[in-house]
């Protein structure tokens, strides 16, 4: 009998403190920075996001993330065997985020590993869980991602420090006789490595080089929109269906633009597409599951459904799942 991977519970969480365009453009203002809820909103169409209080770690947010998942899926921290977080925002250089969320939620013994593929981190990292639990390896997995983005913005780059926000989104992933995952199409071009980065490390005690992010915007658009159909098809392609089987697009949730120009080459319409971007900015890693979650709790993504999740980020990297729900 063949065995599958299929999500049966999912979960999300924003730190409570919300920082709308208004509250930016004040900051902003008071170092003599110019920026406006107007160009934000046109640009990226990003309204507010959350920023976590100063002590909260990713492993904090994915914590609650996970809880309600497994709640969503009636399954105990002791029922997992796999957990993945997908993360560029670790709480420390070592160990993972994983483990140190395995601790919080009480679930030792099973493998615990991150996955750095900036914001198509969550995607690989499913990818990776259904692999493991295809192959027998795994049986019940949590797949995770979680960012605390606002402590890598550069708070005088008003091209950068305005897009991203911090947040957690869950899965729970189980082995299963009826297929879930249908397909997958992951990718990466390390040569685009520097249009995308937070080019400093830890050495001898202190950070070299600069600890924040830096985006060359233009390029990561023109490339995110022509990589975001060609693995889209791809995935379609490996499970024998077309765009008509599509019942939403969760893409990653960086800029309305790139969603609406992924949307339009895929011929769906926009109330096809979770969009969460408004009001949770860019969150890396967590946001296709943010919005995953944010679909279903708001009734609109449903069981037996054809979902497309899309990623594309820092690396560069960029990648898609198709799955039925
Ligand atoms: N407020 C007001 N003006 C601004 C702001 C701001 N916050 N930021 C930039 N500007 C100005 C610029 O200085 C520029 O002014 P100039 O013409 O006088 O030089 C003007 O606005 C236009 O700037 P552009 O960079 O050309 O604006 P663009 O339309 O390209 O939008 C943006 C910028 C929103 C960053 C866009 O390029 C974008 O979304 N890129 C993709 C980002 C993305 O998808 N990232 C995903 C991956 S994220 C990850 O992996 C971590």
């Amino acid at each position: 009998m063949s065995r599958y991977s299929r999500i049966t519970g999912t979960g999300s969480y924003l730190p409570p403190r919300q920082v709308t365009n208004a509250d930016l453009v004040t900051q902003l203002a008071a170092k003599g920075i110019e920026t406006s809820d107007d160009w934000i909103v046109e640009r990226s169409g990003i309204s507010a996001r959350h920023f976590a209080a100063d002590g909260v770690f990713s492993s904090d947010l994915a914590l609650e993330a996970c809880k309600s998942a497994l709640q969503a899926a009636h399954r105990q921290p002791q029922d997992i065997d796999l957990l993945i977080v997908a993360t560029s925002t670790p709480d420390m250089v070592f160990p993972s985020t994983a483990c140190i969320l395995q601790a919080k939620l009480g679930a030792s013994g099973g493998a615990a590993f991150d996955v750095q593929a900036v914001c198509s981190g969550f995607v690989y990292a499913l990818t990776v869980a259904d692999a493991l639990i295809k192959s027998g390896t795994a049986r019940c997995a949590l797949v995770v991602g979680a960012e605390i983005f606002s402590r890598i913005l550069d708070f005088n780059d008003r091209s950068t420090c305005v897009l991203f926000g911090d947040g957690a989104g869950a899965v729970v992933l189980e082995a299963s006789e009826v297929p879930g995952i249908l397909s997958s199409d992951l990718h990466a071009d390390g040569k685009y490595a520097d249009i995308l980065c937070v080019p400093g490390h830890v050495s001898g005690g202190a950070v070299s080089g600069s600890p924040l992010l830096q985006m060359a915007g233009q390029s990561v658009f023109k490339l995110a929109v022509g990589v975001l159909e060609d693995a889209a098809r791809a995935v379609l392609e490996k499970a024998g269906k077309t765009d008509a089987d599509i019942n939403w697009l969760i893409p990653h949730q960086a800029n309305i633009r790139i969603m609406q120009s992924t949307a339009k080459k895929l011929k769906l319409p926009m109330n096809k597409v979770i969009v969460t971007v408004g009001q949770h900015g860019n969150t890396s890693a967590a946001s296709i599951p943010l919005a995953l979650d944010y679909g279903v709790r708001s009734g609109q993504v449903l069981p037996g459904q054809t979902l497309l999740l899309e990623g594309v980020g820092g690396g560069f990297t960029w990648g898609a799942v198709l799955l039925n729900f």
